[in-house]
């Protein structure tokens, strides 16, 4: 589950990459979102994502509710910062995903709220050079 959830952030970042680089070449113009495929896979990404990371928030020994949870900053990271963000980060991209279908200019729309979303994804990552959170590269 953790390796599934680990890998998945490459494809995830490729697809984000690849959906604000097609929307960049069309802002401004008028158009549906639906020609940016890469909009919907990372929209769709981004929720298996979510998904198995709420699995995880049940199951892993990284995430603990107790004294120790403020003081130590793996427990700290992964039941509170990488988990908040993460799921602000998704709301983000539902926002921009479903109300760049409505919009006029859904190609400004999309961008705006994937690059925000794209910046608070690389923020929560526990990089491996973040040492004191022991994850991987995959
Ligand atoms: C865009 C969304 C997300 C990305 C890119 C992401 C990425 C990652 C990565 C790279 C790891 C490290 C895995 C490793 O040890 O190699 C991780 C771990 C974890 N994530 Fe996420 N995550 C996301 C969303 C979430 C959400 C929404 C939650 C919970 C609500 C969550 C809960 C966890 C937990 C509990 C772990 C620790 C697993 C363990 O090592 O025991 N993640 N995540």
């Amino acid at each position: 589950m953790v390796s599934a959830h680990s890998g998945l952030r490459w494809l995830l970042l490729l697809f984000l990459l690849i959906a604000l680089f097609q929307t960049f070449g069309r802002r401004g113009k008028f158009g549906d979102i639906k020609e940016t495929k890469s909009v919907l896979i990372a929209f769709i990404l981004t929720h298996i994502q979510l998904l198995l990371g709420l699995i995880l928030f049940f199951l892993s020994p990284k995430v603990q509710f107790g004294g120790s949870t403020m003081s130590s900053s793996l427990f700290r990271f992964f039941t509170v910062e990488h988990s908040l963000i993460m799921i602000i980060a998704i709301v983000l991209i539902t926002l921009g995903y479903t109300r760049s279908k409505k919009a006029p200019k859904p190609f400004n729309v999309a961008f705006n709220f994937y690059i925000i979303a794209l910046v608070l994804i690389l923020v929560g990552i526990p990089w491996p050079f973040r040492e004191a959170l022991g994850a991987g590269w995959f």
